[in-house]
């Protein structure tokens, strides 16, 4: 009797206790909610105040210099371009020439290494493959910004809702936008010749698609990253801008262009390359994260680098990115790879705080996620179902969304 009663008195203590933890933790939640409204609003007022005419700044003077300026760094190679290096005026690589390095095998540090970066470690050299998949057509006439978007054959959803939503092919503010995908091959094991047959299919249909001749491994994300750089620099000389992203992102595609209209008006396109920089980041050392990497194969900080949900660049960095990769040894994690080029370049990504390649997203439970107003201020944020995407793009687009109120959220 005495026990089970003090029992019930522990249990109401123990209640009120979680009670005022609870109440703490959503106070701090309120807190960090204000405090991320506050920097939103300065994203917003950055969005809002300046309302330029993208097209007209755009594509005037500014835009026959920049075209310009692409033109004669192609011609006269004037350290923009390889030197001494001309490109082929289409994709030549017409087999896979990838044998596994086997004097790697008879190295110590080899046989200490990861058995998970065996296979990545013997192939690392091999580096450009075949294109089974191409659109050579893709970047002829006036394209102003690429949307490029990594994906996996299997998750033709996603592409989809991709074309539905923030890739579709049109024009903003007379910025006209084109929309590639980035594939490999699938990965043995799974149904390959099907799905290559559909893939083939889907590309009939939308003929938006560049797949190279690798399979589609994590590791393998980095011959994404340099297969395509390479791709753009033979066939996409007139092209000013990219953006690169996943295809699981949701895509603010009338800021992305307003953002481009105010890095032109700054005169900050030479160098330009924004997204979610992550900074002094160190390598994950813990064996059960996707992104763990052993300090056999690297042990230092990592240099700035952008989150690989999504980032835009200009064409001058795209052009000098591909050059300096040549000489970067392969690295496991693209992102991670692409800040190694942007460090020998000497640039440091630009970070935009309206690009959110991770965090807030990932609590499902927070009422943000389903806030279109959150969204209707950002121009990047990570990890949304197809279905997910389709609704918030069809609620963010709807023109009588009254956004007052997200400021009593
Ligand atoms: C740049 O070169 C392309 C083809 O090489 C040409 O169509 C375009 O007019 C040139 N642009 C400028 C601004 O000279
Ligand atoms: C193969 O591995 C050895 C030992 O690490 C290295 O010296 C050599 O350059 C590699 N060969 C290629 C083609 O990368
Ligand atoms: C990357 O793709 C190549 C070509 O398909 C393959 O030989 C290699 O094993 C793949 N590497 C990894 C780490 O999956």
């Amino acid at each position: 009797m005495y026990y089970s009663l003090r029992s019930a008195c522990t249990m109401t203590l123990f209640l009120r206790k979680k009670k005022n933890v609870r109440t703490a933790v959503s106070l701090t939640l309120v807190f960090a909610t204000i405090l991320m409204l506050h920097k939103l609003i300065r994203v917003d007022t950055n969005f809002k105040d300046t309302k330029v005419d993208v097209k007209r700044k755009w594509c005037g003077p500014t835009c026959k210099s920049i075209k310009a300026v692409e033109n004669s760094s192609q011609s006269h190679g004037n350290g923009l371009v390889p030197v001494g290096k001309p490109m082929p005026t289409k994709w030549d690589v017409k087999s896979i020439n990838c044998h596994e390095n086997s004097t790697m095998k008879t190295q110590a540090w080899f046989r200490h290494l990861n058995p998970r970066f065996h296979e990545f470690v013997l192939h690392r050299h091999c580096r450009y493959f075949p294109m089974l998949l191409n659109h050579p057509e893709k970047c002829s006439g006036d394209v102003d910004v690429l949307l490029v978007v990594k994906s996996v054959i299997e998750e033709h959803d996603r592409r989809e809702a991709v074309r539905q939503t923030w890739g579709k092919e049109q024009e903003i503010q007379g910025l006209k936008i084109k929309t590639l995908f980035l594939l490999g091959t699938p990965a043995t094991g799974k149904d390959t010749r099907n799905l290559q047959a559909l893939v083939q299919y889907e590309d009939r249909t939308y003929g938006d698609i560049l797949q190279w001749d690798f399979i589609d491994t994590f590791f393998n994300l980095t011959l994404k990253e340099v297969n395509f750089l390479r791709w753009f620099n033979i066939y996409c000389s007139g092209v000013p801008f990219v953006f690169k992203g996943d295809d699981d992102v949701f895509v603010h595609t009338k800021n992305l262009v307003e953002l481009i209209g105010f890095r032109v008006e700054e005169n900050k396109v030479e160098n330009l390359i924004v997204g979610d920089t992550i900074l002094e980041a160190k390598p994950i050392r813990n064996r059960q994260s996707k992104y763990f990497i052993p300090k056999e194969l690297y042990d230092k900080r990592y240099p700035p680098y952008l989150g690989g949900g999504g980032f835009l660049m200009s064409s001058q960095v795209a052009r000098r990115l591909f050059a300096v990769s040549e000489s970067v040894e392969l690295y496991p994690i693209d992102d991670v790879f692409l800040g190694m080029c942007l460090q020998k370049l000497k640039i440091v990504p630009e970070l935009h705080l309206a690009f959110r390649t991770f965090g807030i997203i990932k609590r499902k439970v927070t009422r943000l996620n389903r806030e279109p107003c959150f969204f209707r201020n950002l121009i990047v944020v990570h990890k949304l179902v197809p279905q997910e995407l389709l609704k918030m793009w069809k609620l963010v687009k709807n023109e009588d969304l009254n956004c007052a109120r997200q400021v009593v959220i």
